[in-house]
């Protein structure tokens, strides 16, 4: 209830009269002048690449029947998690180098709560072992075995995760590769998704089966805080995908956060946070990496290393596609 009436008078709507608190922040004209796409209303939930636009819908569901960004968000990835098309999201995700699908994810609320999974096998839905952890546990994250005895302690049951797509591909990968894994700019496409509901808290979740014929135990930015996720409900919310160990050299989430913090938009913001990785990262240019952001208001921007990275968005008015900006062509 603090938080509510703090955002009310951030937002400066306290004195307008008889309208509902959604009728007035969904009516607001955003400020945001960093090009087309980058205003909307409130709700709004956005997130990765095509595969969000049927997440987002998910998401919708929760936050236009005045649902918690965090149940969104939650909602949102389930349902990528859960098809089996996606090959870097959990059911149907291209396993490791041994043909092991292992799950990587997170989740993050308004006022700093998070929870993560790494290297999980087994578990269709690795985000909601995440806010377990973060809703029951002193800790924030939980790896493999422990965190597969977690969930299942729990209630969550083993499912197959690889496929017979996924396992065939595996296989040609095998013959091919000689057992080596590569830096490729194709199979990364983790969902990250953040929201904003109407009562101006933000959420933000993460998941994803990882880099295709990693080694096995490799682990990537998309459950590290800071790196995969950040939210601060003070500022605002970023996600990345891509090459995780790009955005983790750079703490990439967290950078496009503090950046938002300094006065940065969220399309400046997430622009500024590629530039530190071309700075920083060798290579840079043979993988790819995208972010996406929105503040407080509903603000956003998405900015990426090569052309090619696009997000979905979701409020009252708009359920589309967006093509990123990015450093290279
Ligand atoms: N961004 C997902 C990964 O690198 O695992």
């Amino acid at each position: 209830m603090g938080n509510r009436r703090k955002f009310i008078r951030t937002a400066g709507l306290a004195t307008l009269g008889a309208m509902s608190l959604p009728q007035m922040l969904k009516g607001r004209a955003k400020q945001y002048s960093g090009g087309p796409g980058n205003e909307s209303s409130i709700p709004l939930v956005l997130s990765t690449w095509q595969h969000g636009l049927a997440a987002n819908q998910a998401a919708w569901n929760v936050l236009s029947r005045h649902g918690s960004a965090l149940d969104a968000v939650e909602n949102g990835v389930m349902q990528t998690e859960a098809d089996p098309g996606g090959q870097s999201v959990g059911l149907g995700g291209l396993p490791d180098r041994d043909g092991k699908v292992t799950l990587d994810a997170c989740i993050m609320d308004h006022f700093g709560n998070c929870g993560s999974v790494c290297f999980l096998e087994g578990i269709l839905h690795p985000v909601s072992v995440a806010r377990l952890i973060m809703e029951q546990t002193p800790h924030v994250m939980l790896a493999g075995a422990g965190a597969q005895k977690f969930a299942l302690e729990n209630g969550f049951k083993i499912t197959e995760l690889l496929t017979g797509k996924s396992r065939k591909e595996w296989e040609n990968w095998k013959r091919k590769s000689m057992y080596q894994p590569v830096i490729n700019i194709e199979n990364h496409d983790t969902i990250g998704m953040i929201a904003l509901d109407e009562q101006g808290n933000l959420a933000g979740a993460c998941t994803t089966s990882g880099i295709a014929f990693k080694m096995h135990g490799r682990v990537g930015d998309s459950p590290i805080i800071g790196a995969g996720l950040y939210v601060d409900g003070e500022i605002g919310a970023a996600v990345a995908t891509g090459h995780g160990e790009m955005v983790m050299k750079t703490l990439g989430s967290f950078l496009v956060v503090e950046n938002m913090r300094r006065g940065s938009s969220p399309l400046k913001a997430c622009e500024e946070a590629v530039k530190r990785i071309t700075e920083k990262v060798k290579d840079y240019e043979k993988g790819q990496v995208g972010f996406l952001a929105m503040d407080t208001k509903g603000n956003y921007g998405a900015y990426s290393i090569h052309k090619g990275f696009n997000f979905a968005i979701r409020n009252q008015e708009e359920n589309e596609l967006i093509d990123s900006e990015s450093y290279l062509p």
